[in-house]
C-alpha cells in the first residue's frame, strides 16, 4: 500500500526511531512531526501531553498516513491507549519494544530506566517489564537535563558528559544493572557519552530497533506493506525552530537519505 506511516515526537527524539524505521522499511515513505515548539513534554500533566498527542495524530491524519508509530516514550505513556481506542489504523508506541528489548538482553534481572519525568512518574516501563517477568529489579530515574540540551543540539563534549555524569550518579551508586533502557527517545542522541559514564559492562538499549521490527510486522499482517519499487519521499515538519531541526536531522540522517530515499523539512503550525 502507497500511504506513508506517520510518526510524532514532542521534537528531534523520535527521529532515531523514523532513522530505524528508514533502515529497516527502506520502501516506506514517512510523515514525522516534532512539536519542538511545546517541547519538552516530560515535565508536563498527564492531561495537556494527551492532548498535544491527539492534536499530533490529527495532523498525520490528515496527510493519509496508514499506521503511527508514536516515538514519544512520554506521549505512549499517557496517550497510547486512548489513541488505541479511537483509531482505526494500526497505532504503536515505544515502550512495550524498549521493554522487551531489555529482557531479551539482561542476564542478572536488574535493568535501569531512564526517561523524562512523567514517563518515570507513570511507571509504564516497570510495568510492562514485570508484566513479563516480576522478578526482574528495575530502578528508574527521571533526567530533565537531558531533553533540553540535545534539542539544543549539544549531543558530546564536555557539557553533554557533565550533565550526563551528574544526573546518572545515583543510578550508578543505588544499583547493580547490567541493561540500561533509554526510556526517552531523545537520549539515544546521547548515547555515546551514556555508555561511557556508565561503563562497557552496561548494555544500552533504545527501543528505535524494536519497534521498526514491531512496525513491519504489523504492515505485513495487515498486509499494508509497500510492495513497489520507488524511493520514498519522506516529509519531515516541525512547529519550532527550523535551522535547528534541520542542523539536529542533518547529524542523524548523515548518508541514510542519500541511500534510502528524499527528504523535505517544513515548518508547521497545528
Ligand atoms: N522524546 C520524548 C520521550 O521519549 C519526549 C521528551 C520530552 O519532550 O520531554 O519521552
Amino acid at each position: 500500500m502507497e500511504r506513508p506511516i506517520g510518526v510524532f515526537d514532542s521534537g528531534v527524539g523520535g527521529l532515531t526511531v523514523a532513522l530505524e524505521l528508514m533502515r529497516q522499511l527502506p520502501k516506506e515513505e514517512l510523515i514525522y512531526v516534532g512539536d519542538t515548539l511545546r517541547c519538552p513534554y516530560g515535565s508536563r500533566p498527564e492531561e495537556e501531553v494527551k492532548q498535544f498527542a491527539f492534536e499530533l495524530v490529527q495532523f498525520l491524519l490528515k496527510k493519509n498516513v496508514k499506521m503511527i508509530v508514536v516515538a514519544c516514550n512520554t506521549a505512549t505513556a499517557f496517550a497510547l491507549e486512548d489513541l488505541k481506542k479511537q483509531l482505526d489504523i494500526p497505532i504503536i508506541g515505544v515502550i512495550q519494544p524498549g521493554a522487551r528489548a531489555a529482557i531479551k538482553n539482561t542476564k542478572n534481572e536488574r535493568i535501569g530506566i531512564i526517561g523524562t519525568e512523567g514517563t518515570v512518574r507513570s511507571e509504564a516501563y516497570p510495568k510492562a517489564l514485570k508484566q513479563i517477568n516480576q522478578h526482574l529489579h528495575v530502578t528508574s530515574l527521571a533526567c530533565p537535563k537531558f531533553v533540553p540540551m540535545v534539542e539544543k543540539g549539544i549531543t558530546d563534549g564536555p557539557e553533554a558528559r557533565q550533565v550526563v555524569e551528574e544526573s546518572l550518579v545515583p543510578l550508578k551508586k543505588q544499583s547493580n544493572i547490567d541493561t540500561l533502557v533509554l526510556g526517552c527517545t531523545h537520549y539515544p542522541l546521547l548515547q555515546n557519552v551514556i555508555q561511557d559514564v556508565m561503563g562497557e559492562h552496561v548494555k544500552i538499549i533504545s527501543s528505535g530497533e524494536e519497534t521498526a521490527r514491531e512496525t513491519s510486522a504489523i504492515l505485513e499482517m495487515k498486509n499494508l506493506l509497500y510492495t513497489g519499487t520507488r524511493k520514498p519521499k519522506h516529509s519531515f515538519y516541525t512547529t519550532g525552530d527550523l535551522e535547528v531541526f534541520q542542523r539536529i536531522s542533518k547529524t542523524i540522517f548523515k548518508h541514510a537519505i542519500d541511500d534510502l530515499g528524499n527528504l523535505t523539512i517544513e515548518k508547521v503550525t497545528l
